[in-house]
């Protein structure tokens, strides 16, 4: 895809990803419907599904070869398969607990990725009205204005979001707290946001300084990658190797040397590719 190309995708996504915000933004103050997905803690509620809808329904109308990868498409079985086409990946709400608490970090996700590369990326938090964006080559903005990692290499002055995330696997749980332990004495902080996609947002615009996390879908990840590197990050897996979209596991940070500090510290944990979805 050329650079024209994939600035009217561009074009077209923002408007929906507004339109999608707009639904967000009225749906957080209100009572939710809430449904369970792969336990108890994996929600879905009935904006997730409306703002998916809205989302895909607009973008294939532009761009009807144009391939989906959504998550609660995925949920109610639609293939998630990674191909060379140009491919739109979507989080319809990332940070669900957040939101079905009413807790502002929350948002929607959407990546564009075609010859398995990301080709843009936009989330939005309606709530506190950040729209974060990127295009492959034309660097990473929040509202408009240009944004950069924050350079920082010494873990000790670092903040890193560290995930519990939502799956009661208990491999996962020893790993969770394995890896808390490890690092809350030496980092300078430790969140958990509750959003993957935010906290990668966060990481590109210098307001932490890592994210890691095992047990996301590649819709937590397809756009906040491409902001992190946009905003001249490292985005890699959770040993230091190369970042795969499909693998469901993602290190980034705002230096190199603060990924490979915080990978040789971690341990390691790898979910299934396929059926537990949460994370
Ligand atoms: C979740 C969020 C959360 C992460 C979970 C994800 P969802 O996505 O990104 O931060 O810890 O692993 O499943 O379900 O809210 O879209």
């Amino acid at each position: 895809m050329d650079t024209a190309e994939i600035d009217r995708c561009f074009e077209v996504a923002v408007g929906l990803v507004k339109e999608a915000g707009q639904v967000v933004r009225e749906a957080i103050k209100k009572q939710k419907k809430i449904e369970m997905k792969s336990s108890s803690v994996d929600l879905v509620t009935e904006s997730d599904k409306a703002v998916e809808k809205l989302l895909i329904e607009g973008l294939s109308k532009a761009f009807p070869s144009h391939k989906f990868i959504g998550e609660e498409s995925t949920a109610d079985g639609a293939k998630c398969e990674l191909t060379s086409d140009p491919t739109w990946i979507i989080d319809p709400i990332d940070g669900t607990m957040n939101f079905v608490h009413s807790l502002p970090y929350t948002c929607v996700s959407v990546g564009l990725w075609g010859g398995r590369e990301a080709l843009a990326g936009i989330i939005f938090n309606p709530v506190l009205d950040q729209m974060f964006t990127a295009k492959k080559g034309q660097g990473a903005y929040l509202n408009g204005e240009r944004i950069t990692v924050s350079g920082e290499k010494d873990l000790s002055k670092a903040l890193v979001f560290a995930e519990m995330g939502t799956s009661h696997d208990p491999e996962k749980v020893k790993t969770v707290l394995a890896n808390l332990t490890t690092l809350m004495p030496r980092v300078h902080g430790l969140r958990d946001c509750g959003s993957a996609a935010v906290s990668l947002a966060s990481v590109a615009a210098g307001h932490g300084d890592s994210f890691f996390h095992y047990g996301l879908g590649p819709w937590d990840m397809a756009a906040g990658a491409l902001l992190v590197w946009e905003a001249g990050g490292v985005v890699c897996g959770l040993e230091g190797g190369p970042f795969d979209l499909m693998r469901r596991r993602v290190l980034c940070a705002s230096t190199p040397e603060l990924a490979k500090e915080i990978a040789s510290l971690l341990s390691q944990y790898q979910p299934t590719p396929d059926g537990d979805l949460s994370g």
